[in-house]
Order: C-alpha cells, then sequence, then structure tokens
C-alpha cells in the first residue's frame, strides 16, 4: 500500500488519460494505494496544485484527448529553489513515488530528482516518437493517422487542380510522423528533419511526374526540416524553459519556392495541433494502458529511477537514462522503403 503521485508534462497527446486511469485502477483496487494527481505537470509538483484521483473521478476518460491534469513545459531546475519545492510538496503530500509521464524533459527532470532523493518512475511519451529507450510512444499512431486523413483529403482536391499540395507534420528532431503519414498517404516526397533536402531535386521530382501525365504532386514535410546548408529548421528566437525554439512555417517556404521553380500551382497546409488533439485511436488507448499498469507495477516493486517501455511486443523496464540519450533518429531502412514511392 503506497501513496502514488502522477503528473503529465511536456506537450500533450492523445493517450495521457488512459495511462492516469489505468495508474488509478491498478493502485487503488489492485495495490490498495492511493493516488494524487500534480496539475500542470512540474508547476503543480512544485506548487502544491493537487487533486486525490479516485476510481470515480477517472472513469470515461479512456477515450478523452489531452489530460485531465493539464500539463506545462516548467522546468523546476530553472526556478529558484524549484526541485527543493517539488521535494518538499511530494513530502507534505505523503507521497510515496511519484511517476512522471513525459517526454525528453520531463523524464530529464524525474532524472535528476530521482539523484535528489525522489523515488520516481517514468512512462515515455511524445507524439514525435523521438525518444529513446523504447520502440514506440504513445499518441504517435494517433497522430499519424490524422495526418494520414489530412493528406486524403488533400489528393483529391490536389488532381482536381492540378496542384502541388504541401503539407506540413510535427516532428522537431525525427521525421517519424512525415515518414509514416507519407507512406501511407502516397507521399511524392517526405522531407525530415534527418536529411537535409535539396529543393531542385524535388522540383524535378515534381516536374517528372507531371511531365509523364500525373495531375497532381503531394510533399510531406517535417516542422523540422530543412534545406542543405540551412543553420537550423524555421524557428523562432525564443526559447522555452527546455530551450527549445517553436518550430514551424517551413511550407510556407516551399509553396512559394516549389511554385515559382516549377510553375505548378502550389498550396500548404499546415497540420498543427490538429495532430496531438481529440480521441486516442485504439492502438495508443492500449500502448497507454499497458503503460500505466506497468509503471503502477515498477513502483511496487520498488523499480525506481526507471521507465516503462515497449521492446517488440512487449513491455519493460529501462533506465531512466536510456530515454535521455539523443533522440531517436528514424529508421534509414524505412525512409529507404518510402523512398522507392517517390516522384
Ligand atoms: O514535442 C512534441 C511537439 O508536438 C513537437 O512536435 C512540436 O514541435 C512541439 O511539441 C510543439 O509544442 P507546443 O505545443 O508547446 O507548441
Amino acid at each position: 500500500m503506497a501513496r502514488v503521485g502522477i503528473l503529465t508534462g511536456g506537450g500533450d497527446c492523445p493517450g495521457l488519460n488512459a495511462v492516469i486511469r489505468a495508474v488509478v485502477r491498478r493502485g487503488v483496487l489492485e495495490a490498495g494505494d492511493s493516488v494524487v494527481g500534480f496539475r500542470y505537470g512540474w508547476a503543480g509538483a512544485m506548487q502544491g496544485d493537487a487533486v486525490e484521483l479516485t476510481l470515480e473521478n477517472t472513469k470515461g476518460i479512456l477515450p478523452r484527448g489531452g489530460t485531465i491534469l493539464g500539463t506545462s513545459r516548467t522546468n523546476p531546475y530553472k526556478e529558484e529553489g524549484g526541485a527543493a519545492k517539488v521535494l518538499e510538496v511530494l513530502d507534505a503530500h505523503g507521497v510515496d513515488a511519484l511517476i512522471a509521464v513525459g517526454g525528453e524533459d520531463t523524464l530529464g527532470v524525474a532524472r535528476r530528482l530521482f539523484d535528489d532523493g525522489a523515488k520516481v518512475v517514468g512512462v515515455p511519451k511524445t507524439i514525435d516518437n523521438d525518444l529513446n529507450g523504447t520502440d514506440f510512444t504513445f499518441g504517435f499512431h494517433t497522430a499519424v493517422q490524422i495526418a494520414t486523413d489530412a493528406i486524403d483529403r488533400l489528393h483529391t482536391t490536389a488532381e482536381s487542380h492540378n496542384r502541388v499540395m504541401v503539407v506540413e507534420v510535427m516532428g522537431r528532431h525525427a521525421g517519424w510522423i512525415a515518414t509514416y503519414s507519407g507512406m501511407a498517404g502516397g507521399a511524392d516526397a517526405i522531407l525530415v528533419p534527418e536529411r537535409p533536402f535539396d529543393l531542385d531535386d524535388v522540383c524535378r521530382r515534381i516536374q517528372r511526374r507531371h511531365d509523364a501525365g500525373r495531375t497532381f504532386s503531394i510533399i510531406v514535410v517535417s516542422e523540422g526540416a530543412m534545406p542543405q546548408g540551412a543553420d537550423g529548421p524555421r524557428a523562432e528566437q525564443e526559447v522555452d524553459a527546455f530551450g527549445h525554439a517553436r518550430l514551424g512555417g517551413i511550407a510556407v517556404e516551399l509553396e512559394r519556392q516549389i511554385e515559382d521553380r516549377t510553375g505548378f500551382e502550389s498550396r500548404m497546409t499546415i497540420l498543427g495541433h490538429v495532430q496531438r488533439g481529440g480521441t486516442p485511436t485504439a492502438y495508443d488507448r492500449v500502448l497507454a494502458t499497458r503503460f500505466g499498469v506497468a509503471a503502477l507495477d515498477a513502483v511496487s516493486d520498488a523499480a525506481f529511477g526507471q521507465m516503462v517501455a515497449l521492446h517488440a511486443a512487449d513491455i519493460v523496464r529501462v533506465p531512466l537514462d536510456e530515454a535521455l540519450r539523443e533522440p531517436k533518429l528514424l529508421d534509414p531502412t524505412l525512409y529507404e522503403t518510402a523512398e522507392v514511392f517517390f516522384g
């Protein structure tokens, strides 16, 4: 019987509520635990903004997107005395162990708190799927489905107008969403952060397709993609508490340049946060549920400093350090398979 804390940090993604529900169900019903949720990620853990989580108030949340706890990109190690405040709050709420659900930033804080004496277990989350130590994160599958649906819709309008459609999807460091949705949607080029692109080459491919009688082209681009020779992706100057700049807008530039160079009318769509909203797919609900149950079991086994992870078809435990290595970049073989279908 333990008092378990839980928080969700970083960008939200579909499946977070399924994790919360699974932790509560496993903890309260089977381990005899009580569960307290901290609101808005590390912000709530610093300020003592907490809510008791029960079977009653976590009912019906499995298919709901977002997170009932709220989330933020707060970094306690960037605030004066922030980490000490988190430890005090955990103590004041009688928390024996904390489950932190998040990506590299949230789990990075969890790792440091573990060194500072907190008993933590991590659950990996990011729609970008670029977290090391796990084959997949929940939320990714949903984002890919949303992007694929959008590409399917863009196909018919592109064909009708003989246009080039540029679709920008999320993916800061890695092109997982672009490659999966691009493959599923039959993209004619997929531009990803791992492979700076040559725009002349992209335009040549478009020209070749249209010369051969095709009446449209679809280009899928990750927000973090950049042309060869660029210093970095298109980003705003300002950075968040973890040093990340806001990305986005590469599709605007591509639309203009492709139209100028090929003479074909081009239109861009930036999917943005639509990819993170709404109900999780069945796959993500199941993965998130498995992660939640496994995280509670890790607490029961006192497997602290660990993260639950998917390895092939199994849920395993890996040290938090595994997740904090450099981002998990695209599998080159997957990209080479996608390339077979480029224009
Ligand atoms: O890290 C996940 C992610 O969705 C990235 O793909 C994107 O760059 C970023 O979050 C957007 O963050 P925010 O919701 O803070 O704008």
